[in-house]
């Protein structure tokens, strides 16, 4: 026989793994192992990852990009491994400023520092499948 106590435990236990499963987002990209572009930090590449998904910075990539990054109806998808406007480091970050200049705040409220990282991280999306 269990007592109560233990009983209360592995209920309470129970109810922990399965809060953290439930909170395990398998839409978004595992941005831990995606690759780091040379010159960038994994922290930028985190931090774009925030930025896209809303997290920081007001980012609202993920709106028409899509949260996997794969694409809506209002943005196309980023993980392909091309891009239509240039897949370097510094095409992807001049498109994205190309784009915050015609439609200003459309974005979200990005600072330089926020470009580079968002730019590092949609480089590591579209280069996430030449590392594998
Ligand atoms: C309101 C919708 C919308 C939002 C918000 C948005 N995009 Fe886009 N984005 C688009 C559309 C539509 C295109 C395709 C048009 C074009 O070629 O520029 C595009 C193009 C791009 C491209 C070029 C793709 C290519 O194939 O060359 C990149 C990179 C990109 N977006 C990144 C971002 C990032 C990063 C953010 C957030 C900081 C963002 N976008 C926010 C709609 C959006």
């Amino acid at each position: 026989m269990i007592s109560r106590k233990e009983a209360a435990a592995f209920a309470l236990a129970l109810l922990v793994s399965q809060t953290v499963a439930a909170s395990a987002d398998p839409m978004r990209p595992a941005s831990n192992s995606l690759p780091v572009p040379a010159g960038v930090t994994r922290e930028q590449v985190l931090r774009g990852d925030r930025i896209f998904h809303g997290e920081e910075a007001n980012g609202k990539c993920s709106n028409c990009h899509g949260w996997d990054a794969k694409g809506t109806g209002n943005g196309n998808d980023l993980t392909v491994g091309s891009l239509i406007w240039g897949d370097s480091l510094a095409m992807i970050k001049a498109t994205i400023m190309h784009n915050m200049a015609v439609v200003p705040g459309q974005d979200g409220d990005l600072e330089p520092a926020d470009v580079d990282a968002v730019a590092a991280y949609v480089w590591a999306l579209v280069h996430q499948d030449r590392f594998r």
